[in-house]
């Protein structure tokens, strides 16, 4: 009995150094760990799970090379009090409210439907908001 509970530790260790050793999102380079560059770091999440939806074809374009200037300093659309990045302040920015499913979020959840973003890449929005600072 004793042996087995060791083992049954023993295997649980090792999942755990397996799930975590592991990086969990695949569009992603590792280098976003240390720096959370725009164009490396951020628009594949929107490219990944956004665009199909935020096209070009009208309301919020997440497109490549229209992301940024969409999203820093604008006034959200379905709450024109907020941002939709608030450069600094994630808190205040509509896109964070909405991927968090923040209670002061307008309108739904992003995305609407399926899974919530995975927690490294809410964390990556999170952090590429706050370097945003002045
Ligand atoms: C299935 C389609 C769909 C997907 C996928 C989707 N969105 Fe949306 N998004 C919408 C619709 C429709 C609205 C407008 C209604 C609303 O705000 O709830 C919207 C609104 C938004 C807004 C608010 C814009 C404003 O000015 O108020 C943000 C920010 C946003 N989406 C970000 C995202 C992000 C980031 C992703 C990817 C993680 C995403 N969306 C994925 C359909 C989608």
């Amino acid at each position: 009995m004793k042996l087995s509970g060791l083992r049954v530790a023993a295997l649980l260790t090792g999942l755990l150094v397996l799930t975590c050793g592991q990086k969990t999102s695949p569009v992603l380079p590792e280098t976003c760990e240390t720096q959370v560059d725009f164009a490396r770091c951020i628009q594949p999440i929107f490219n990944a799970r956004c665009v199909r939806c935020h096209g070009t074809n009208g309301g919020l374009s997440l497109e490549e090379g229209q992301a940024e200037q969409n999203l820093i300093n604008v006034p959200s659309t379905c709450d024109p009090a907020f941002l939709r990045v608030a450069p600094g302040f994630p808190q205040q920015s509509m896109l964070y409210l909405k991927i968090t499913d923040d209670p002061a979020k307008c309108g739904s959840r992003m995305p609407p439907s399926g899974d919530p973003l995975p927690q490294e890449e809410i964390d990556l929005i999170r952090r590429w908001i706050e370097s945003l600072a002045p």
